[in-house]
């Protein structure tokens, strides 16, 4: 499974930012102003892709973009160059099974990414380990319309849209239940407010 995500976003790397930066950018903005990064913070960018999100954070974090796909990666190090971003270090990692030692990130963000892992469970799990206790998760993610008739075209797609790599359908909720984080706050962004941002950290006095 994870061979077939990289063989798709390997494909993807080439018109990714035509396609998806300004669909996105509201949210990208949006979930960089919920984050409210202060100085000396280290932040985990799960499934960095293309590096949209990298030229955002001020020079004063330490900010660590992890990807499955070398291709994505390549893009994202080339605007590191661009940038001059110094501060940002990338490398190819599978989020749903990272090298870094437990409580290591004062934040962690995840941009449309828990829809596109074949094991969000696992990667929300790897996330949650990653992020120190009293840290902060960022989740952003396509959840399409209020309309019930959308709704339920979306779902019938949802095969197919995660057969090419653009995410599945998935119950955040029962997800974030699952790993005992809680939700501080969430807001709709994006065209249509087709997005779900929201903000959350571990519960207390659950494992
Ligand atoms: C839709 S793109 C999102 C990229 C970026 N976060 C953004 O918001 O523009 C999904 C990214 O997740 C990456 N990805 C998919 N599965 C992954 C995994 N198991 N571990 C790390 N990255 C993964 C893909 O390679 C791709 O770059």
């Amino acid at each position: 499974m994870s061979e077939h995500i990289k063989k798709v976003y390997s494909f993807y790397s080439w018109i990714y930012d035509a396609f998806f930066g300004k669909i996105f950018e509201h949210g990208r903005y949006s979930a960089f102003h919920m984050m409210n990064v202060r100085p000396d913070e280290t932040i985990l960018e799960v499934g960095v892709g293309t590096g949209l999100s990298l030229p955002l954070y001020p020079k004063d974090t330490r900010v660590v973009g992890i990807d499955i796909s070398q291709e994505m990666l390549d893009k994202a190090e080339r605007k590191k160059q661009y940038y001059n971003l110094s501060h940002v270090n990338l490398s190819t990692m599978d989020a749903s099974s990272m090298s870094f030692a437990d409580n290591t990130f004062d934040k962690v963000i995840a941009s449309h990414v828990i829809t596109v892992v074949p094991d969000p469970l696992r990667t929300l799990k790897e996330i949650k380990r990653v992020c120190k206790k009293e840290g902060e998760i960022f989740i952003l993610n396509y959840t399409g319309c209020n309309n019930k008739f959308i709704s339920r075209f979306e779902k019938f797609i949802s095969p197919f849209r995660d057969k090419v790599g653009l995410g599945k359908h998935i119950n955040l909720d029962e997800l974030l239940r699952d790993t005992h984080l809680s939700i501080l706050c969430e807001q709709q962004v994006n065209f249509l407010g087709m997005c779900r941002l929201i903000k959350c950290k571990s519960s207390p006095f659950l494992a």
